[in-house]
């Protein structure tokens, strides 16, 4: 059975009363539920992992490959300025989808870039829970 891990980053356990008005009242259970659910449906497995500390993010990506044929990850706000979370990234021979809950370039200008997005394979942003799912559904597609 094919497998892949979910990371998200910083503050994503606070999804459902973080800024509802950007995030979407549902939390991160929620998220994790419906990932479950459309892993279930297409028999793969999906991890899902959540930190706010940047170095166990780092050690997750790191030891992915051992166990995992991709990442999906959001790595919140390290996505604007983690020069270590993107050297993790490269340094890995899976393929990671970065992805945004948010459309990030319609918001405040320190989010417009993306440090880590030039290690990852591709990028989702502005589609909710929905990111999650298109980005696995690619690395199924993939594999
Ligand atoms: C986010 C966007 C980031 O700018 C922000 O810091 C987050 C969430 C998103 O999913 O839209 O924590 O990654």
């Amino acid at each position: 059975m094919k497998r892949f891990l979910v990371i998200n980053g910083p503050n994503l356990n606070a999804l459902g009363q973080r800024e509802p008005g950007i995030y979407g009242t549902g939390t991160l259970n929620d998220l994790e539920n419906d990932i479950k659910q459309f892993a279930d449906s297409r028999h793969f497995q999906a991890d899902c992992v959540q930190s706010n500390y940047e170095g166990q993010i780092i050690d997750w990506i790191h030891d992915a490959p051992r166990n995992y044929a991709g990442m999906v990850i959001n790595p919140g706000a390290f996505t604007h300025y983690s020069y270590a979370i993107r050297d993790a990234l490269a340094s890995v021979h899976i393929p990671a989808i970065e992805v945004h809950l948010s459309n990030i370039h319609t918001r405040e200008a320190f989010r417009h870039r993306s440090v880590t997005a030039p290690a990852a394979a591709g990028q989702i942003v502005g589609l909710g829970f929905k990111g999650y799912i298109y980005a696995l559904s690619f690395l199924l597609e993939q594999q």
